[in-house]
């Protein structure tokens, strides 16, 4: 089987209700990456990033996954597909893809803030101060936030070397490295590009931009692989 490897960005959530971050109206217009996602704001204000997760937890319990989703689980019949999601919900496990790597941390776990190794599911949608690791320090969100390493930045350049073709969906290409993945792909592999808006990313020959939303580029991709499989 050829391995299918996707990228997949904020914009594949966007028709499930879950807000990109740098679209008109996207998060980071409404909250400061200083004041949320960074290591010095859980120093400064603990409780504000806490809040911060919270409510994208609260809103995230409601959403379900969207065609795209569904799309990308159905193509394990015919790919031997990985994804790759800068995205910290569960959409691409509800939808049914079996191999998911979550570089940016996953919303429903949490993290000791002494032992990075002590991760937990979070049931519900509340992280509280006083909530402890098993070592008794206080846990955090297990995000990935700007400045920290991304720890699973070695096993996603793994995947991507090893792509025969690589989909790139939903991503403003803005945020390293993980924007970076598209350039460890094979020469030989070809790469397809789904958003409405096109990426910050010079097209090359082996490129091919689907521009539409997630759910129609989802199809359209579908058909086109299919014909090659
Ligand atoms: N279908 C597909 N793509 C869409 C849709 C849609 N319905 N709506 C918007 N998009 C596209 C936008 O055109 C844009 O290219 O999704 C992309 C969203 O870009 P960003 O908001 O920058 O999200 P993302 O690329 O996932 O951000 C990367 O930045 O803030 C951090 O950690 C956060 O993981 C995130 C990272």
């Amino acid at each position: 089987m050829k391995k299918l490897v996707v990228l997949s960005g904020a914009g594949i959530s966007a028709e499930s209700g879950i807000k990109t971050f740098r679209d008109n109206g996207g998060l980071w217009e409404e909250h400061r990456v200083e004041d949320v996602a960074t290591p010095e704001a859980w120093i400064r204000d603990p409780e504000l990033v806490l809040k911060f997760y919270n409510e994208r937890r609260r809103q995230a319990m409601n959403v379900k996954p969207n065609r795209a989703h569904f799309v990308l689980a159905e193509l394990e019949e015919h790919f031997d597909v990985s994804i790759i999601t800068q995205n910290i919900d569960s959409l691409h496990e509800l939808a049914g893809s079996s191999k998911v790597v979550h570089l940016h941390g996953e919303l429903f776990k949490s993290r000791s803030t002494r032992d990075p190794d002590l991760v937990y599911p979070i049931e519900g949608w509340e992280l509280k101060t006083g909530d402890l690791c098993a070592k008794g320090s206080q846990l955090r969100p297990h995000i990935v936030w700007f400045g920290e390493q991304v720890p699973m930045m070695t096993v996603a350049t793994q995947i991507t070397e090893e792509a025969d073709i690589f989909v790139v969906i939903g991503t403003s290409l803005a945020v390293y490295p993980a924007a970076g993945l598209v350039y460890y792909v094979r020469n030989e592999a070809p790469i397809y590009l789904i958003d409405p808006v096109q990426p910050d990313i010079t097209l090359s020959k082996k490129m091919k931009f689907i521009k539409e939303k997630a759910t129609v580029g989802a199809e359209i991709l579908f058909d086109e692989l299919i014909k090659v499989a």
